[in-house]
């Protein structure tokens, strides 16, 4: 198999952070697209990359390039990924795979039409190592019966009525924002771990900027703004999507769980926790300190599991790449995920049971967004659609 030759659509926050990851597991990365030749030229020129596209077609049109990334802002993410399809190349879509679950169905079904193309779902919390260390943890039996699952995804970047990007916008973004965006990463990697699977929901959001202003320039970078005050005059905007939201969880099988999720918690950055209470022991991680998981038990000393290679499962131990006390993190998770994507797109075939999400995860997220919206709309639990 050649080596795999890698586009990027998006060149901002995230999209610079595939090139990284692909780069560093020896990948080709030919070019980016951004929402402008300026932008894709300014882009490249950084990521010192050979070519700055004008437009998609021009990427599709490239016999180079035989994956594509998608990183764009969510309305953009199925015109992109059935554009790629359609021109016989790999594809891997930033999460949410779509805005709405009739979109994220479309997916699956154009998936389908491609038996020979890999499509997967950026869900890279997986690929923290102690994340597939505690799924091997479950499937060995060591946590023994889950009773219940709790956790949360807190962040404060949008904690100001100042602070204004296109998620906070459900027409960019979807109906869904706090649990749309981050929340269902958490959602994701519960069930990745857990191998439960969600039946209902009963939630409450709450939008606690329901007037942002908007800049000039109309969006601000993910992440970028941390005071909320650029200078120009700005714009109020009616906000419907939500800052903080409560679910709680029933699994099949009898399980429980609850999570929070807020993007107005001052001083919490990208703090991603979870706690699994199992009959044999309890789990929990926090994504601040990635390299740790705590392993409750109630007639013997807790165990606290420092990341390091020789000390894992075989199946997490090949996506832990430095020794231990040699801190991995965020960009290593999508390292680590597009090795497992990578391993299949050289193999020339989708994996039975892959460990990246699919577009059959990606749509479940859909599905539970929607759920949930539902539920905190009519006050009741709602079941999950399939
Ligand atoms: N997996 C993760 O941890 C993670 C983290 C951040 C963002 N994301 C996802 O990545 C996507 C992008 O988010 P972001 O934070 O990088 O947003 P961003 O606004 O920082 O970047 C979006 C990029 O897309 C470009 N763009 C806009 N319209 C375009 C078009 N028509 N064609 C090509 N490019 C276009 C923008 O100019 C910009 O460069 C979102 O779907 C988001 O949910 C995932």
């Amino acid at each position: 198999m050649p080596t795999p030759v890698v586009a990027v659509v998006g060149a901002g926050f995230i999209g610079p952070v595939h090139v990284e990851a692909l780069r560093r597991l020896g990948l080709v990365v030919k070019g980016v697209l951004g929402i402008s030749l300026e932008e894709a030229k300014s882009a490249a020129s950084k990521l010192g990359l050979a070519m700055a596209y004008p437009d998609l077609k021009a990427v599709l049109a490239d016999p180079e390039v035989t994956s594509v990334h998608v990183a764009s802002p969510n309305r953009l993410h199925k015109e992109h990924v059935l554009a790629v399809l359609a021109a016989g190349k790999h594809v891997v879509c930033e999460k949410p795979l779509g805005m709405t679950s009739a979109e994220s169905a479309e997916l699956v079904a154009a998936e389908a039409r491609h038996p020979n193309l890999v499509c997967a779902v950026n869900y890279n919390v997986r690929f923290y190592p102690l994340s597939l260390q505690a799924r091997a943890l479950v499937r060995r039996g060591d946590v023994g019966e889950i009773f219940h699952l709790h956790g949360s995804y807190t962040q404060d970047w949008l904690l100001y009525p100042t602070d204004f990007n296109w998620r906070v916008l459900a027409a960019e973004g979807g109906q869904l924002r706090a649990i749309g965006d981050v929340g269902t990463h958490w959602l994701d990697l519960i069930v990745f771990i857990s191998g439960l699977e969600v039946e209902a929901v009963m939630a409450d959001l709450k939008t606690v900027h329901p007037v942002r202003l908007q800049p000039p320039s109309g969006s601000v970078e993910t992440f970028k703004e941390k005071l909320g005050a650029s200078a120009g005059r700005r714009e109020p905007v009616a906000i419907t999507t939500e800052d903080y939201g409560s679910v709680l969880l029933r699994f099949k099988g009898g399980a429980k769980g609850t999570l929070t999720v807020s993007q107005v918690t001052a001083g919490r950055k990208n703090c991603l926790r979870y706690e699994i209470a199992g009959s044999k022991c309890a789990l929990a991680w926090n994504s601040e300190a990635p390299n740790e998981l705590w392993i409750g038990q109630r007639a013997a000393p807790n165990n606290l599991l420092v990341r390091d290679p020789s000390l894992l499962d075989p199946s997490a131990a090949p996506f832990a790449n430095f020794p231990g006390g040699h801190n991995e993190g965020f960009p290593d998770s999508f390292k680590q995920g597009f090795r497992a994507i990578y391993d299949d797109v050289r193999a020339g075939r989708r994996s039975a049971e892959p460990l990246y999400a699919t577009f059959a995860d990606g749509h479940r997220e859909l599905l539970l967004c929607e759920a949930i919206a539902a539920s905190h709309r009519s006050g009741k639990w709602v079941g999950v659609g399939s």
